[in-house]
């Protein structure tokens, strides 16, 4: 994809015709996760075909929607509905929308998801703010020749997530009386669930919390440049001695009825950056 950069101009260019701010912060809503949208002051929306490159989505739960507004006095551009490794898509294919927030100027990227989780503290319906990442989806999205203009060959990994903003997240979840925690996520490919040795395993290797997604954007997000936040919602219990089978229509419905936790402390997390 050494034609990556023109695909992006060509996203941004279609994307301007309708919207023409700079964004502050672009955000990513995971699975049954994109109530959210409903509190931006929307001033354009473009579902995914009419945006050029960008593919479509095709996971239960996921619109597929641009939307361009205001939140929190920040103008905005925020994914209703991502890509997955799992539907096909290659990780320069998901995570064109991360670079292309970053050549609109967005600033700060939020990811959210739907995850399980591995940490016995964990409830479901729980927040867990990403505090660090594990890839073993077995790829990642910055394979190939290198774009100096997009970001470093080497970048740098050492605190993918901003470890500010992660405090302020659990500093506005304690004021709200929402149980959040900090903790690791590690994302595979899927689209299988997990066995009970592979949630040993990678509990072991010092994960709480594991999905299918995220993990690609941030890496982009970082080589790109950009601060990120990520929050997963606890949506199952991965125990590997007390597993039961999961249930993705369950999954989805815990991801619903939580989410209004995810919007005020994502609203929180950019009303604090409006203020500062
Ligand atoms: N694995 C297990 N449970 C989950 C996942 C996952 O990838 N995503 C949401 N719940």
């Amino acid at each position: 994809m050494l034609d990556l950069f023109q695909k992006i101009e060509e996203a941004v260019a279609a994307i301007q015709e309708k919207w023409d701010k700079t964004p502050k912060v672009g955000i990513i809503l995971g699975t049954g996760l994109g109530g959210l949208v409903e509190e931006i002051e929307e001033e354009a929306s473009l579902e995914y075909e009419e945006i050029p490159n960008f593919p479509s989505s095709t996971a239960t739960s996921h619109r597929g929607r641009l939307v361009c507004g205001t939140l929190c006095g920040l103008p905005v551009v925020a994914m209703e509905g991502r890509f997955h490794m799992y539907e096909g898509y290659s990780l320069k294919q998901i995570t064109l929308p991360v670079r292309v927030m970053k050549a609109m100027g967005a600033e700060l990227l939020v990811v959210s998801n739907a995850a399980g989780g591995m940490n016995p503290y964990f409830n479901c319906g729980d927040i867990m703010v990403i505090e660090d990442h594990i890839n073993l989806m077995g790829d990642n999205p910055l394979i190939g020749i290198n774009d100096d203009r997009l970001g470093p060959r080497f970048p740098d990994m050492c605190e993918p997530y901003d470890l500010g903003l992660v405090d302020v997240a659990l500093e506005i979840a304690r004021k709200e009386n929402i149980v959040a925690n900090k903790g690791v996520f590690v994302a595979v490919a899927g689209p299988n669930l997990e066995t009970r040795a592979e949630y040993r395993f990678l509990r072991t290797i010092g994960a709480d919390a594991v999905g299918m997604s995220t993990v690609p954007e941030v890496i982009t997000a970082v080589h790109a440049g950009l601060r990120v936040i990520g929050m997963s919602i606890i949506t199952d219990q991965c125990l590997p001695d007390a597993l039961k089978p999961a249930n993705v229509e369950e999954i989805i419905a815990i991801a619903n009825k939580a989410e209004p936790k995810l919007r005020t402390l994502v609203k929180g997390v950019l009303q604090h950056i409006s203020s500062n």
